[in-house]
């Protein structure tokens, strides 16, 4: 079984998706992990963003392994460097490179070759895994996204502007759907999880629901 998580920044995804594998026994695909990772070794190493072919070179070379809650670079454990504003940042031309995207979704259909999988992204259930039997569209509207993000950085004790966590988040959104190619849009055939007003929990009940049901039809 695959099952496809895809929706915008901030829909609480890949928390979800993570305790959504957890719970069904299944492994776990964090992909925006590896457009993190190819962008953190490009500006750690003096790749230029700008050039694409480069950028790609350094992407197939790069040995990147996601496992449980670590995500290693080349040995190197960088869990918590590849979500730094400053990668935030720069991913838009990662993302946006061809070669980049190409490289990423063949090494994500080898990696989830025999297994039961929730795999999480932007477009997973669109270009990644088309055939999937189960996708979702996990969302929730733009201020709903911004201010459990606020509350999040409270939380670890980081300040917070809603307006300019807001003003971020458009921006994200913007380039992740106007990319042509991967670009973030529900497939055809995915149910879109709209979770204004629902807690983590209630998500994760919900998601729950949707894939056993679909175990049944696709045993
Ligand atoms: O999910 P996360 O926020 O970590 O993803 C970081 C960025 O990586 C996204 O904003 C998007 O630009 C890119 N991404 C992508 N395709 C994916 C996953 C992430 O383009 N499947």
């Amino acid at each position: 079984m695959i099952v496809t998580i895809d929706g915008p920044a901030g829909a609480g995804k890949s928390s979800v998706a993570r305790k959504l594998a957890k719970e069904l026994g299944y492994h776990f695909l964090d992909t925006g992990a590896m457009y993190r990772c190819v962008t953190l070794a490009c500006l750690e190493r003096g790749i230029p963003l700008g050039e694409p072919d480069k950028v790609a070179d350094e992407a197939q070379r790069l040995k990147i392994e996601l496992l449980d809650d670590e995500v290693f670079l080349d040995g190197k454990n960088v869990s918590e460097e590849i979500r730094t504003p400053r990668v935030t940042k720069a991913i838009k031309q990662v993302a946006d490179n061809l070669k980049v995207r190409a490289a990423m979704v063949q090494s994500q259909r080898q990696w989830i070759q025999g297994k039961d999988a929730v795999t999480e992204g932007r477009d997973q259930g669109t270009i990644a895994f088309p055939d999937a039997p189960c996708k979702i569209f996990l969302t929730a509207s733009p201020a709903e996204r911004a201010r459990r993000r606020v509350l999040q950085l409270l939380n670890a004790g980081i300040d917070a502007d809603f307006d300019e966590i807001l003003r971020l988040q458009e921006e994200r959104d913007k380039n992740d759907m106007e990319r042509e190619t991967g670009g973030l849009r529900p497939a055809p055939n995915a149910l879109t999880v709209q979770t204004d007003g629902m807690d983590e929990s209630q998500v994760l009940q919900k998601l729950l629901e949707i894939v056993r049901s679909r175990v049944q039809t696709n045993p």
